[in-house]
């Protein structure tokens, strides 16, 4: 490993919270049988600004064992050659109109770009392997408003599994050749989601300035589930139309894919925080689960929910904690991945307020967002919450952003939401300090 490297390497595992989450994700991501690790779309400006920042993150997988296919653009770099030369260059609907002129001088600048990649990850000590015809083959997308640029119809993974297989990277130029020959030109985003469909990788990595889906006030959305998020989001004025359009492709790639491939929009130099935790650097967008939301037992399968409460306390359930507790709601996703359950408690001004007996979320869930997902579905329905958490509790970092206040009473952190009342924090606090546990220690039985 190359001094810089190695530091980069210590600079990136400091940035994690945990070695278990590394090894879960590690495990998870180069499991022969299952998926294959990663298809990673590099834009070209990423090439062009944070070179030294992506062959250190791109080096860090090949100390870990992980092996990603990366396909590249250069828009820029292209635009600014077609400058120098006196081409002109223009846009139809996001897609560069590409003449003989444009595709001879895109095919130069595209080759270069791979080159200069390729060998760039060779110094740092990563086999990498360049691939700049025999992918894609397309036919032609618009011949008359667009010229020389394709749509793909089919790809040729063969060669780019045996690269990978060697563990050799794959570096792949967004050109493809029509069923005559004519190479053409292809939207490298497009290019990324064909290759994805043909060879179903866990995961579909967009590394971008930005770093993820920014929100109407420039921040990273951390998640984005379809089944839950994109119908909303796809109005929104904010998210522009590049942005819709980059969705609208996530949305239809993900539902023909099986359903553990996530796309993660991110930066090069936090690649692998968001690989290899829980919480992620960027956006990570998934198919996500739906709610199944009731206000009693009938319909909800006790046994999965027991099991979920059971394994994500690492703690035994009281026997009658159904049939004995005065139920309010009971939000579950559809896989029983993650869970919530309100009690009912006293009325205080006319409103009862809910108390949230347990959030829980399985371990392979952490990550995808389906308990962030499933708690702001909660805190929408219901202004006004409470809950109480141990000290312990590694849950508490995640209440203390969401709650409006809590206290410390004891063993417990007693949360509220959306009380403004002292009194009202009183009783609430009172009664969440009191309340009976109902679960125990597993060995404690
Ligand atoms: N490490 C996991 C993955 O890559 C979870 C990442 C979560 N990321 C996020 N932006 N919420 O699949």
């Amino acid at each position: 490993m190359t001094s810089s490297v190695k530091e980069t390497v210590y600079k990136l595992l400091t940035v994690m919270d945990g070695e278990s989450q590394v090894r879960k994700y590690l495990k998870r991501f180069s499991s022969e049988q299952g998926l294959k690790f990663a298809v990673i779309k590099v834009g070209g400006k990423i090439l062009k600004e944070e070179m030294s920042n992506l062959i250190t993150s791109l080096a860090f997988l090949k100390q870990v064992g992980l092996t990603p296919i990366i396909v590249h653009g250069a828009g820029p770099q292209l635009t600014s050659r077609l400058n120098t030369k006196d081409i002109k260059t223009e846009f139809f609907d996001g897609q560069r109109i590409t003449s003989p002129e444009v595709l001879k001088t895109a095919r130069e600048v595209f080759i270069d770009e791979n080159h200069n990649l390729t060998s760039k990850l060779k110094e740092a000590g990563v086999d990498a392997t360049s691939f700049y015809s025999g992918v894609f083959e397309c036919e032609l997308q618009h011949k008359d408003t667009l010229g020389l640029v394709g749509s793909i119809t089919s790809v040729e993974v063969e060669q780019l599994l045996k690269t990978v297989q060697k563990g050799c990277v794959p570096v792949v130029s967004p050109l493809g050749e029509t069923a005559e020959g004519q190479i053409v030109n292809v939207n490298a985003d497009s290019a990324t989601f064909s290759l994805a469909k043909e060879i179903q990788p866990y995961k579909i990595i967009f590394l971008t300035e930005t770093g993820g889906v920014l929100d109407e006030k420039e921040n990273i959305i951390p998640n984005i589930s379809i089944v839950n998020n994109y119908k909303y989001l796809i109005k929104q004025p904010w998210v522009h139309s590049g942005m819709k359009l980059k969705l609208e492709k996530i949305k239809a790639i993900l539902e023909s894919m099986p359903t553990a491939t996530s796309v993660s929009i991110t930066k090069p130099e936090l690649l692998a925080k968001e690989l290899f935790t829980d919480k992620g650097s960027g956006t990570l967008v998934n198919m996500g689960e739906r709610a199944l939301i009731s206000e009693t037992w009938q319909g909800i399968d006790q046994k999965r929910l027991k099991n979920l409460i059971e394994s994500s306390f690492d703690k035994k359930l009281d026997s009658n904690y159904f049939s004995s507790i005065d139920l309010h709601k009971v939000y579950v996703t559809e896989c029983y991945r993650a869970a919530i359950v309100l009690t009912n408690t006293f009325n205080y001004s006319e409103s009862s307020i809910p108390y949230l007996d347990k959030f829980v979320v399985s371990d392979d869930a952490k990550g995808e967002g389906v308990g962030r997902s499933l708690w702001e579905k909660v805190v929408w329905k219901h202004q006004k919450l409470f809950w109480r958490a141990n000290h312990t509790n590694p849950v508490n970092k995640f209440y203390a952003g969401v709650s409006d206040g809590f206290m410390k009473c004891g063993e417990w952190k007693v949360y509220w939401n959306g009380l403004t009342d002292y009194e009202e924090i009183q009783n609430c606090v009172q009664y969440a300090k009191t309340k009976g546990k109902t679960v125990t220690e597993e060995n404690a039985v």
